[in-house]
Parts: C-alpha cells; sequence; structure tokens
C-alpha cells in the first residue's frame, strides 16, 4: 500500500525540515514543490527571460528539464543535469519566485508533474516505493486533496521570521529578523493570491509550530498519521 502525506503551510513555518524527517523516518520519497517553483525560476533566469513576460515564461517552464530527486536522505533538484540545490535558495530567486509560481500556466505544468511523482510515476532516483510526503502551498487543496493525511502547519509570524533569519543570516538577532521580514510577508501576500495555506479546508488537521522544536513537530505530525 502506497501512502500519501502532504503538509502545506507558510514560509518558515518548519514544512520542509518537518516533512523531510518524516519522510525519513517513514521510508517514503520526500519532495519539495516549492523547490520546483524556485527551480523554474532559476531556470527562466538563467535563460535571460523576463519574469514579467507571462507567456515567455510559461512556454519556457512547461519544457523545463527538471529531475526532483526525492530521496529524503540526500533530496536534489537538476535542471538540464545541473544540481541547482543551492543555487534555488539565493535571495534572488527567493525574491523572484512568486512572480513565476503566480503563473497559472506554470502552476498547472509544475502540478501534473507533482501528481506524476506522487502517483509513483516519476520518482526522480528514489526507489522508496512505499508512498510520499509531498509539501507546499497548495498540496492538501490542488495536488493531492484525496493525500491519505493532510497536514496544514502554522506558526506565529513571530517564529516564522526568527527561523527564516536563522536559515538566511545563522542568527535571529533583531537586524536578521528586520532583513528577513520583508521579503517573507511581500511572498506570502503574493503567494496568497494563487494560494490558500493560511487556513486548513476540510478535512486539514493544522498543527501549530510556534512553540514546537523539529522533534516536537515530527512527534505531532506522526501521531496524525498514526490515527
Ligand atoms: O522558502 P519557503 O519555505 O517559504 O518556500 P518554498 O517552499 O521553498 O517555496 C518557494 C515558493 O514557491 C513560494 O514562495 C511560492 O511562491 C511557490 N510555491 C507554490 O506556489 N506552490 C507550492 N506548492 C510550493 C511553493
Amino acid at each position: 500500500m502506497s501512502l500519501t502525506i502532504a503538509i502545506d503551510g507558510p514560509s518558515g513555518s518548519g514544512k520542509s525540515s518537518v516533512s523531510r524527517e518524516v519522510a525519513r523516518r517513514l521510508g517514503l520519497a520526500y519532495l519539495d514543490t516549492g523547490a520546483m517553483y524556485r527551480a523554474a525560476t532559476w531556470w527562466c533566469v538563467r535563460n535571460g527571460m523576463d519574469l514579467d513576460d507571462q507567456p515567455g515564461v510559461a512556454g519556457l517552464v512547461e519544457h523545463i528539464p527538471l529531475v526532483m530527486v526525492t530521496d529524503p536522505q540526500a533530496p536534489t533538484v537538476h535542471v538540464d543535469g545541473v544540481d541547482v540545490a543551492d543555487a534555488i535558495r539565493d535571495s534572488a530567486i527567493s525574491t523572484a519566485v512568486s512572480a513565476v509560481a503566480t503563473n497559472l500556466v506554470v502552476r498547472a505544468e509544475l502540478q501534473a508533474r507533482q501528481r506524476a511523482v506522487i502517483a509513483g510515476e516519476a520518482v526522480g532516483g528514489f526507489s522508496g516505493g512505499q508512498g510520499v510526503v509531498a509539501e507546499g502551498r497548495d498540496i492538501t487543496t490542488v495536488v493531492a486533496p484525496d493525500a491519505d493525511v493532510r497536514i496544514l502547519l502554522v506558526a506565529s509570524e513571530d517564529a516564522r521570521l526568527a527561523r527564516r533569519a536563522r536559515d538566511v543570516h545563522g542568527t535571529d538577532d533583531a537586524a536578521s529578523v528586520d532583513a528577513t521580514r520583508d521579503q517573507v510577508l511581500r511572498r506570502d501576500a503574493d503567494d496568497s493570491t494563487v494560494s490558500q495555506f493560511h487556513v486548513a479546508a476540510d478535512g486539514v488537521v493544522t498543527i501549530d509550530s510556534s512553540d514546537l522544536d523539529l522533534e516536537q513537530t515530527v512527534q505531532a505530525v506522526l501521531s496524525v498519521v498514526q490515527r
């Protein structure tokens, strides 16, 4: 039997670390759909595409040579044979990604590829085969509304900004949180125009990670899975 666990949440909710760890413990594949939108953005920039050129962006991303390696021990992303796992975390990509992710043709293309991975048709170098943990903004609602387990991971704005500051700047002192605030909140606002990820849809279990560390959040997810 194949298990699908869908986890959505905003930036800094902890969904990537938590999803990856849950996948590792359960022996499932791990699909980071945000990395796919980031990779699409990287590909557009690499090809000199004007990100405001919606048809141009759509045409390019429809044929993106993207391979998602879904092994939770070593997940990575290849575009045209290049490992872009580090490049897609660049601040320039974080700033630009919403412009690409709000393109509806891009969304349809990447959602179709996500469904193929979830269905086990495109496992991208991982032969787990027992199922998948897929995380993003619209997995519980649009990509896999029939998933066996659907979770919305939320956290207070302060907790999210502090986490993101630690990820990007290595510290959550006031200056680092300030430097993070604009980008995270603007991205949340832009992303909210196409995905609903602040309020749980019907049947989706909300977990608030504001006061939980990684292990506690993983345990909270596992307890929902075991219900
Ligand atoms: O860095 P963070 O964890 O906040 O985001 P991410 O999961 O790496 O996703 C990067 C961007 O991809 C988001 O800001 C959205 O614009 C887009 N995204 C999306 O539109 N739908 C998804 N299912 C996942 C990500």
